[in-house]
């Protein structure tokens, strides 16, 4: 099934190939991530708690998020995820090989994430995979510097706050005014809007909208709610 779910995408990316891929490899991943001003980065075990958060986030106005690699069932749950809400745009994150990119292209993923910057992760997504959008992580400014060689400009900035928060990116913004970040890694509800009002930075990601708790005790109600309030506080 993934085999044949991977050449179909191949056939359909080649057909729907346009400009803007050419031109700049990250605006597939732009037009995803700017979609919402936070990517929730859910850690999930169970389908009926991944389709209810799913469910509970699109009521609070977010349709953007990224399933980690983090549990036995992530691809199976994703791809169920997928198919059974199409409005919600799945990214597969925690990707550290090729196999598991080409794995959450085959499952139908909107886009993939890693933690750290590899180059044959770059280039499967660029050329064999024909610009499927990924989000590769940086920690320093030659892993910038390699990213734009490659024109993408859209990085994941992990762990964000070991990297000194904010003022990495403030003075990353003065050396590289292309590039384009979210944030990651100990990102919480306080220090959220510091980071997205920033110029250079298209969305936060993090774990504090739908932690481990809310989904021990099924609090779906409240991730509609923080989904709202952040939201919120991203556009005051
Ligand atoms: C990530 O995958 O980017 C991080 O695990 C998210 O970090 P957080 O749990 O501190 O938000």
């Amino acid at each position: 099934m993934y085999l044949y779910n991977f050449f179909i995408r191949i056939t359909l990316n080649k057909m729907t190939i346009n400009e803007d891929y050419l031109i700049n490899y990250s605006s597939g991943i732009n037009k995803i991530l700017s979609q919402s001003k936070i990517i929730p980065i859910l850690v999930i075990d169970d389908l009926d708690d991944g389709l209810n958060i799913c469910d509970a986030l699109l009521k609070g106005g977010i349709n953007v998020i990224e399933i980690t690699l983090r549990t036995p069932n992530a691809f199976k749950i994703s791809e169920q995820i997928i198919r059974k809400i199409p409005e919600i745009n799945v990214g597969i994150g925690t990707v550290i090989n090729k196999a598991q990119i080409i794995e959450a292209f085959s499952i139908g993923s909107h886009f993939a994430v890693s933690p750290g910057y590899n180059e044959e992760i770059i280039d499967l997504c660029l050329d064999e995979l024909n610009n499927f959008p990924f989000l590769p992580g940086i920690s320093c400014p030659s892993e910038i510097i390699n990213c734009l060689n490659k024109n993408v400009q859209t990085m994941k900035c992990f762990p964000i706050s070991s990297m000194g928060g904010v003022d990495f990116i403030k003075q990353m913004y003065s050396v590289f005014s292309k590039a384009k970040f979210c944030p990651t890694g100990g990102i919480d509800g306080d220090s959220y809007s510091s980071y997205i009002k920033l110029p250079n930075v298209l969305t936060v990601g993090g774990s504090f909208i739908v932690n481990k708790e809310i989904i021990k005790n099924k609090e779906w109600n409240s991730i509609t709610e923080n989904a709202k309030l952040f939201l919120k506080k991203a556009n005051d």
